[in-house]
């Protein structure tokens, strides 16, 4: 019995293979220690400020994937950032997190779909890259010979692959990680983590307009803030903080523009939004700039998402007109907004390339990489790939615009936990959807140039050591 499932699950991992491909490590050696990132933007990356800034809290059911209580991160878990550049701290205190050591030793495939798991295991030697930073790793695997795998399944499996490194001792493979504790925000008052970096994205931000807390040009005037004080502290010996070289080398991340664009659609016509979008562009260039003349040269830039796939954009919108819609059901208009918003980021990051001597700008394709989901959703194993998870009302957006209706709200509903929901709260993503994200980018098949991660770990060198 065993061997007729084992067999029709490798028949499934043997159709994924088109598909597949091997993640790069992200890994900084112990000689040159942590990348240190600096990170500007919205709620796709917020991991805690807007809580710590206002003590709004998002309570449950916000973190009740991974962390537990929630963290004022907009999702049911971890965010794209945290699967890009963190580890698990050693502190950690949810059930589901594990202490971040032993060292890696074998790793362990598990094809989810519908309450079903197969669980074969796999050795490191089979798979040349994986991303040595989660409990969860989706991963895309390759030659993968029947020798190779034993598990059990039902067979009539569809859905994503993920691996899970068992951590339990011995030394393979992946044996060092990016050292780094997940971003602290800026306004963290209690027990903030710097040497890393400092995360400036706030929830809601917007690049316009200026002078609003806590929107671009703000989080900008915080970061030059930070940097003199840190550079000033460091230079009297306090060392557990972000020195002058440190500045440097670090790498400034940017993810904003989702709110401009949404904003813009909600209060303007199309063309009018169209011609706002060089003023939102200009607002990154600046910031760039600020940066970059403070001794920063190392920029990670994402672009936006498709709007219009949102449940939130499309219940609020409520269109009667099918012709306003795409194939899958997202709002034509609103991506076509994003999309125009993304060329010119592109071609801002490529002037800006020329412009800055000594720069490197890697420019990733979030809308491909959060589309391509959408609209192959079954394939990952996704269900209701427009549908919140945490709403009110139900199919086909389980989303209200009523805040009390809301998963902010008091009177949400939501799904059982599990992993069959892209969207969150209906203008977030699930955890479960962060993770193949962050697995995207780090394939660099997305990035302008297609450079690695850890490319910006060879270049950092924290001073707290
Ligand atoms: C940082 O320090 C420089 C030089 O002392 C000063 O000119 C600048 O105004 C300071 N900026 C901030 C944001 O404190
Ligand atoms: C729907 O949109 C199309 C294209 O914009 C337009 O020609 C048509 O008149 C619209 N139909 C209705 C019922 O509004
Ligand atoms: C660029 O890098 C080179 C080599 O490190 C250095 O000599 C030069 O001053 C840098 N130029 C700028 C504008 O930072
Ligand atoms: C869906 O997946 C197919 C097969 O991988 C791919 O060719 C296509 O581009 C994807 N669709 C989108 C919208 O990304
Ligand atoms: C890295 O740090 C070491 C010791 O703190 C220092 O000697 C070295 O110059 C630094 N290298 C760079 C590239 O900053």
């Amino acid at each position: 019995m065993h061997r007729k499932q084992e067999g029709s699950s490798l028949g499934f991992l043997a159709l994924q293979a088109s598909i597949i491909m091997c993640l790069p490590f992200v890994v900084c050696r112990k000689s040159t220690g942590p990348v240190v990132i600096f990170n500007f933007g919205d709620s796709n990356s917020d991991t805690g400020g807007l809580t710590a800034g206002l003590g709004l809290e998002a309570g449950y059911p916000y973190g009740r994937a991974f962390f537990n209580p929630p963290t004022g991160r907009a999702s049911d878990g971890r965010l794209v950032i945290d699967f890009l550049f963190n580890r698990l701290p050693s502190t950690a205190k949810s059930g589901r997190r594990r202490e971040a050591t032993p060292p890696l030793h074998h790793l362990r495939i598990l094809i989810a779909k519908a309450g079903h798991q197969l669980k074969p295991m796999l050795s490191p030697s089979n798979c040349c890259h994986l991303l040595p930073l989660l409990d969860w790793y989706f991963i895309e695997t390759r030659n993968l010979g029947s020798g190779d795998l034993e598990g059990e399944g039902d067979g009539n499996l569809g859905g994503r692959a993920m691996v899970e490194l068992q951590r339990d001792g011995g030394c393979g493979l992946m044996c060092e990680y990016l050292n780094t504790h997940y971003l602290s925000p800026y306004l963290d008052s209690l027990q903030p983590n710097f040497p890393n970096g400092v995360n400036y994205a706030i929830c809601g931000a917007t690049t316009l307009p200026r002078y609003v807390p806590f929107n671009l040009n703000i989080q900008i005037l915080q970061y030059k803030h930070f940097h003199n004080r840190s550079v000033e502290l460091h230079s009297k010996g306090f060392k557990n903080l972000v020195g002058q070289e440190d500045y440097k080398n670090a790498l400034y991340t940017f993810d904003i523009g989702q709110n401009d664009l949404s904003g813009s659609f909600g209060a303007l016509s199309y063309a009018q939004v169209i011609d706002k979008i060089p003023s939102f562009i200009s607002e990154i260039r600046d910031a760039m700039w600020d940066i970059y003349l403070l001794g920063g040269k190392n920029f990670w830039v994402h672009n936006t998402g498709p709007l219009g796939c949102l449940p939130r954009e499309i219940a609020i919108r409520n269109i009667m007109n099918a012709s306003e819609y795409d194939e899958y059901g997202c709002i034509e208009a609103l991506n076509e907004g994003a999309k125009t918003f993304n060329n010119q980021l592109n071609a801002l990051c490529q002037q800006l390339r020329s412009q800055m001597k000594n720069s490197t700008i890697v420019y990733v394709d979030i809308y491909s990489i959060k589309y391509d989901l959408i609209a192959n959703a079954t394939s990952y194993g996704f269900k209701n790939p427009l549908m919140a998870c945490c709403g009110y009302g139900g199919a086909p957006y389980n989303y209200n615009p009523e805040f009390k209706l809301t998963c902010l709200g008091s009177d949400y509903t939501v799904s059982e936990e599990g992993t069959s929901y892209i969207n969150w709260d209906g203008t977030h993503y699930t955890e479960a959807a962060n993770a193949i994200i962050a697995s995207k980018i780090l394939s660099t098949h997305y990035s302008t140039p297609p450079l690695q991660l850890d490319f910006f770990c060879n270049l950092a060198n924290i001073s707290a050591g």
